[in-house]
């Protein structure tokens, strides 16, 4: 049977309280990820044969962020849910399947809830399935009102319910799947003849059981994963909740999470066991960590692969790739694709950028290394600097294995520095040097006896 689905993500989201009229509610962040995309993330492994966003307020942005993976149609005024999903029907009418409708302001949601409520749908041959949930505090949430039968009835919203149905805690998550066809024959019958003058979504219970379809609830408990963000309190709200989860699902498959209250890591990082995670660390993207490694405390990786039994200590890196038994940090600083073999060691106030630092190679403090190649066991002295930019253009060098190059160097790129070969400190190498060869670069020194009083004296008019 084939699947699609519908996110609802035209809401204005006066709430944020933003004075930004450009930013879409559905685009506020969680670990770096819109609000959206989570819920297409989760949407990702159910094999949906199409998707279709409905944008509107602050659209372009949500269009920027939903376009590679969703179609995208406009609903230029908000006239309500029943509205919104009518925009799709360009799209999505006359397909033959089943069509998951959900909002673009849930981000957690999980993948195995959806494909519950797809899988209840099928199994029960379903023609309409709500999600409800049996909460503690209804407020907010359309009710659901069940027969004696145990029957879905119908979708009463808090503004038109009566005081006995303002009563039910079991409300509407505001996801459903629908037989496709159904939903567009439907949608035509939705009116706006309730408080709030809109098309609403919900109507089509009634209107489907009306019709002799079969309508169903599939039912959770709590209110977290449906939890939607209307103001910045939820936002952080559900930030909290989805560490939560994530961190408890880290700990449990064997990874040491030392204070999970001030670790970030996002959903699509994976850890193997035994790696210990000190506090105040944030680990996001798409980033892939072995096993047995120390980092942190206070160290932000993203999309960023690290090996095995690597200690990295109060540093920052993105985009770069660190293989194993290496000693990063205190206070590195790894960025633009830089990698790191093994065994290596980046000490404190090092930059690398777009380097590749090969086993055994050791920088351990104040430098930066841009566009280069440092070779095996060769020794980068404190504050050397790979000066790779010519104001125009990026220039990459060379640098030999077990190369000494002597502290406060200066290599101007591009160069090739041979292996085994010997910089004198304070040289500024702008000349390619051969294997074995020692290269000195700098002015003579030139010492005077006994001058420092003449210059004392001088100096104090004595
Ligand atoms: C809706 C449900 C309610 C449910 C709740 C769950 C209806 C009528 N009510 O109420 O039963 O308990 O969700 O959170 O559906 N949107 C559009 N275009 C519109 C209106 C809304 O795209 O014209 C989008 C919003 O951006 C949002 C979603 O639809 O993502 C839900 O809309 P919202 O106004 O928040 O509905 P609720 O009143 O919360
Ligand atoms: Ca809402």
């Amino acid at each position: 049977m084939n699947k699609f689905a519908i996110i609802l993500a035209a809401g204005k989201g006066s709430r944020m309280k933003s004075k930004l009229d450009h930013i879409s509610k559905v685009s506020y962040e969680i670990f770096d990820i819109p609000l959206v995309k989570h819920v297409l993330l989760s949407l990702k492994p159910l094999d949906v044969s199409k998707i279709v966003t409905i944008v509107g307020f602050g659209g372009e942005t949500t269009k920027g962020i939903v376009q590679d993976e969703s179609e995208v149609v406009w609903q230029l005024e908000q006239k309500g849910t029943g509205h919104a999903v009518m925009q799709t029907a360009p799209v999505l009418e006359g397909e033959k399947g089943a069509t998951i409708v959900l909002c673009g302001d849930t981000p957690l949601l999980t993948t195995r809830t959806l494909q519950g409520l797809f899988e209840t749908h099928f199994n029960n041959k379903n023609q309409l399935t709500v999600l409800g949930a049996k909460v503690e505090n209804s407020n907010g949430y359309g009710r659901l009102v069940i027969n004696s039968d145990g029957a879905l009835e119908k979708i009463v919203e808090q503004k038109d319910a009566s005081e006995s149905e303002l009563k039910i805690d079991i409300v509407n998550t505001g996801v459903y799947v629908f037989d496709n066809e159904l939903l567009y024959k439907y949608l035509k019958e939705i009116t706006p003849n309730n408080k709030a003058g809109e098309y609403y979504l919900t109507d089509l219970i009634e209107i489907f059981k009306n019709n002799g379809h079969k309508v169903a609830t599939s039912l959770m408990y709590g209110d977290e994963e449906m939890l939607g963000i209307n103001d910045r309190r939820q936002l952080a709200l559900a930030s909290k909740l989805m560490r939560t989860r994530i961190n408890d699902s880290l700990m449990l498959s064997g990874v040491t999470i030392e204070d999970p209250d001030t670790t970030y890591i996002s959903p699509y990082v994976h850890i193997e066991p035994d790696t210990i995670i000190k506090p105040n660390t944030h680990i996001l993207g798409n980033t892939n960590i072995g096993a047995c490694n120390i980092i942190g405390p206070n160290s932000y990786i993203k999309n960023s692969t690290i090996g095995n039994n690597n200690t990295i200590d109060n540093s920052h890196i993105v985009d770069c790739e660190v293989e194993n038994d290496n000693k990063i940090g205190p206070f590195a600083r790894l960025r633009g694709h830089a990698v790191v073999r093994n065994a290596s060691k980046i000490g404190n106030f090092v930059e690398l950028k777009n380097v590749d630092f090969k086993d055994g190679a050791k920088c351990a403090h104040l430098s930066y290394l841009g566009d280069a190649e440092i070779g095996e066991k060769t020794n980068i002295g404190c504050g050397t600097i790979i000066a790779n930019y010519d104001g125009y253009k990026k220039h990459h060098s060379v640098i030999g294995k077990e190369v000494f190059i002597g502290s406060g160097s200066t290599i101007i790129s591009p160069v090739k520095i041979g292996s085994s070969s010997f910089v004198a400190a304070g040289s500024t190498i702008n000349e390619s040097i051969e294997d074995n060869d020692l290269a000195i670069a700098r002015e003579r020194q030139v010492t005077k006896k006994g001058y420092a009083k003449v210059i004392k004296n001088k100096i104090l008019n004595k």
